[in-house]
């Protein structure tokens, strides 16, 4: 075999405390991975540093070309979450630049396989660490033809583990790293297997991909059915945040009322917790349904539209209530504004429960036990909604398919779910209990694909005017069109040279990607520092019922985000450059936020940002978050100049920077404690506003009187630039408090726009302070806060009384977003200062130091 032809197969998992990296060859005639390369590395925490410098060493030592991987595996757990989520990401990245098909394989399959291969046989178990005194036990059958894996990944007390395997009918071999914690727990279990099956191995990873090859679950050579896209971690559990909440809104208690969202169904004198309620500002879909996981407030509604639906398989209240705490079944409800809700009555009040549905997750598949849409709101997508929330959590829980069953006369909804993908695998006669028939039906988990993670895709109007395809057909085509159909004929040929021709006047072309907070954002920009495309998916609706950011969640939203956000920019470039299509390799290099911000999240995209700059073998760039908001001046007013002030106001930060030259900083003064948005958020959740508390409080203030109440300005004679908020946000919810127990009623406008001026006069009065001390002839913004119209209106009155030149940058660059990343990347790039392999996220770093 010609060596230059010959394709490989990478695989790599960092699941655990050791990094596992395999390299075999693919041989198409007989199904065959042979292995080139096994590598494992102990490295505690440090997986995101020491991957992707790992592979390329092992490429360079076997004489591999990146161009020569025909496709990629990773390990998707289960194990430490973002451990698994750097290999994921890692392996998106490389997968994406390279057009290449990923398949996640289980981690446990790989150890599984470790141990079949070492000649074990017969009943064995892995036990894998899942930390919090918990493990993944999953047991296998172990024979010569290969593994049979008898259940599906689950986590349990590790107690419970082995008690169940004490009690199991034979004795197992057991292999799994919860063994070094626990192996006392399973000593009476069985018998430990040699220690070094303990943590998977480069040749398991490529053992288990082989097996998948054979049954046809993967194919190494089909990048539409490798779409990286879809490779998604495996949890088994829920983020805390939503355990919690899972928890608490399963108990039938009043405090439920108070995030939970309303029906006209409550009692009068709960109302006016009601009224806090989180749905006054909850992000309704673009049907004006709002989606909130079922609570136990909602059981009697459930009931009431059971009876009205369902006849006599109603379920009944105590039906419902008993499902709700039970861990493996999760529940949403479907909630529409009434039309009877009187004016008067709160905004929260006059939302009715319009549909539910419910799921069973069993053996790694989500049954799915009931969707019910009342039919006054049908052909709103609803059952669609529900569905899609349903799996989300099911997926993250460990579903990897879907069953269900619908009555043979709804031909409605089986049209619904053969769309879906599902497909008829039988009847149950009689079913139902008129006699019906039910029909089986199975298919992938109905997750909404329009980015994967279900997110509202948003292209900047600084890209232009492009055309925005929905994100899930354009990544299935984008794959599906690759790597061959542009190479077709010579008409095609020409084709692309005037491609190459066209790309060429626009170099470099740099991709950026931000991913620190809660948007999954790219951009591209061109060498005359515009921006050629710049997509945010936002994943506000996600948080905003948990009234903040949830880390766990914006990390798990990001990786599932991530391709379908970066394929959709490369599109939109692609309009905009007037070629057919941009591919990765005519990027000349990736750069990303690497800091600061909530660590899980930055990961994510570095780890992405990293595996795709090293597949092109172009350079990589980090860059600052905090530096990108100075530079998002520069999007809509690219002439700007320093030396300049710019004020940074976002949910995390609170300062002045004085920016004597791009890329030179000094940070004149930040906040003692709360950032601003922080404070506006904690004070809007006090007030029952909902999150983020930033707009509402701002309309909400344009109502009411700023000097009503006399709110504390702290620091505002300190002399110095230094802010603190939280006495501020703690003055008003005192206020409210008190307010509360005198038996008054609160005006909240009076409050907001008191509590507002209090901000601004605060803001306003360092701002001057930092102009007066530096000389500088130009302000500017950065941050989420800088949409805040008031604070807006005083900082120009300011700038005017000083003539000093303000510069107001547009809502899309003041809240994150990967353009004023990629601005900074383009210096970077000019100025060659790219980042290493070994590069990470890191949750602080002062812009003052040199870069
Ligand atoms: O910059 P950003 O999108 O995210 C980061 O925190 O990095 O800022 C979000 C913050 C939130 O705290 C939100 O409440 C606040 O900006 N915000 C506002 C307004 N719009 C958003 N604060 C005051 N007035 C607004 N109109
Ligand atoms: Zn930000």
């Amino acid at each position: 075999m010609n060596e230059q032809n010959t394709s490989y197969l990478l695989a790599f998992d960092t699941a655990n405390e050791v990094i596992a990296i395999g390299l075999g060859m693919l041989d198409a005639d007989d199904l065959a991975i042979v292995e080139v390369a096994s590598v494992e590395v102990e490295a505690h925490r440090a997986s995101n540093t020491q991957l992707l410098p790992r592979i390329d060493a092992l490429l360079a030592e076997h004489r591999i070309g990146r161009d020569q991987l025909a496709c990629i595996v990773c390990g998707r757990g289960p194990g430490s979450f973002t451990g698994v989520r750097i290999a994921m990401a890692t392996a998106k990245g490389i997968a994406s630049a390279l057009e290449v098909p990923l398949y996640g394989i289980s981690t446990l399959d790989a150890l599984a396989w470790n141990m079949q291969d070492a000649g074990l046989r017969g009943s064995a178990v892995v036990v894998a660490d899942a930390m919090r005194k918990e493990v993944y036990p999953v047991r296998f059958e172990l024979t010569d033809a290969g593994i049979e894996r008898l259940e599906a990944d689950n986590v349990v007390k590790a107690e419970v583990a082995a008690g169940r395997l004490t009690n199991a009918p034979s004795a197992s071999v057991i292999a799994g790293d919860a063994l070094k914690k626990y192996a006392e727990l399973f000593e009476a279990c069985g018998r430990f297997a040699d220690e070094a099956l303990w943590t998977p191995t480069g040749h398991g990873l490529l053992l288990a991909a082989q097996a998948a090859w054979r049954k046809g679950a993967i194919d190494p050579f089909d990048a539409a059915f490798g779409n990286p896209a879809f490779a998604l971690p495996v949890y088994t559990r829920l983020s805390d945040a939503e355990e919690n909440e899972r928890i608490r809104l399963s108990k039938n208690e009043p405090k439920n009322l108070r995030t939970g969202v309303q029906d006209a169904g409550i009692r009068r004198d709960q109302r006016a917790t009601a009224h806090d309620s989180a749905i006054a500002n909850a992000q309704a879909d673009e049907n004006g349904i709002v989606y909130r996981p079922l609570d136990a407030a909602h059981a009697g509604a459930v009931a009431r539209l059971e009876q009205e639906l369902m006849g006599s398989d109603a379920w009944s209240e105590s039906l419902v209530l008993d499902e709700l705490p039970r861990k493996d079944r999760v529940w949403w409800a479907a909630f529409a504004p009434s039309k009877g809700g009187s004016a008067s009555e709160s905004h929260a009040l006059s939302h009715q429960l319009v549909g539910y549905a419910g799921g069973w997750i069993v053996d790694g598949q989500v049954q799915i036990l009931k969707v019910a849409t009342v039919p006054e709101a049908r052909r709103r997508g609803i059952a669609r909604g529900l569905l899609a929330r349903v799996a989300s959590d099911a997926r993250d829980l460990g579903a990897k398919g879907c069953s269900l069953e619908v009555r043979a006369s709804n031909e409605g909804a089986q049209a619904l779910y053969a769309a879906l993908g599902f497909e008829v695998l039988g009847t149950r006669p009689k079913y139902y209990s008129d006699r019906e028939d039910a029909v089986i039906m199975e298919g992938p988990l109905p997750l909404n694909h329009h980015d994967v993670a279900g997110m509202e895709l948003m292209v900047h109007e600084s890209a232009g005017a492009c055309r925005v395809e929905p994100a899930a057909e354009s990544a299935f085509a984008a794959s599906a069109a690759s790597p061959s159909a542009l190479a077709n004929g010579a008409a095609s040929a020409a084709a692309s040279a005037a491609v190459g021709e066209a790309l060429a006047s626009s170099q470099p072309l740099i991709l950026a990607i931000e991913t620190s907070c809660d948007e999954t954002a790219a951009a591209i920009v061109d060498g005359s520092g515009s921006l050629v495309s710049d997509v945010v998916a936002s994943q506000i609706d996600f948080h905003a019922r948990f009234g903040g950011v949830v880390p766990e969640i914006a990390s798990r939203k990001h990786i599932e985000a991530i391709c379908g956000v970066t394929d959709e920019c490369l599109d939109v470039a692609a309009a905009r450059l007037e070629v057919p299509r941009l591919r990765w390799r005519d990027l000349s290099a990736v750069a990303v936020t690497y800091a600061p911000g909530l660590v899980g999240a930055l990961v994510v995209g570095v780890a992405f940002a990293k595996g795709a700059a090293w597949a092109l073998d172009v350079p990589f760039i980090g860059v600052n978050h905090l530096e990108g908001h100075i530079y998002a001046n520069k999007i809509a007013t690219p002439d700007i100049t320093p030396p300049l002030v710019v004020s940074l106001v976002s949910g995390g930060h609170t300062m002045l920077v004085h920016v004597k030259a791009w890329g030179e900083y000094e940070t004149m003064g930040s906040t003692l404690d709360d950032a601003v948005g922080e404070a506006f958020d904690k004070v809007a959740k006090a007030m029952g506003l909902g999150y983020p508390g930033g707009p509402v409080i701002s309309k909400l203030a344009a109502q009411g009187d700023p000097a009503a109440i006399d709110f504390p300005r702290a620091m505002l004679h300190s002399g110095d630039l230094r802010f603190s908020l939280s006495g501020l946000k703690t003055a008003v919810i005192t206020y409210l408090h008190n307010e509360e127990a005198a038996g008054r009623v609160v005006n909240k406008a009076d409050v907001a726009a008191s509590f507002q001026q209090a901000v601004i006069d605060v803001q306003v009065s360092k701002a001057e302070m930092a102009l007066k001390l530096t000389g500088a002839k130009e302000f500017c913004l950065g941050g989420g806060v800088a949409a805040n119209p008031a604070l807006r209106a005083a900082y120009a009155a300011l700038c005017e009384k000083l003539g000093v030149c303000l510069t107001l940058p547009p809502m899309s660059a003041c809240t994150d977003n990967a353009g004023m990343i990629a601005l900074v990347a383009l210096d970077r790039f000019r100025a060659k200062k790219f980042f290493g392999l070994d590069a990470d996220a890191h949750a602080h770093v002062n812009i003052d130091e040199p870069y």
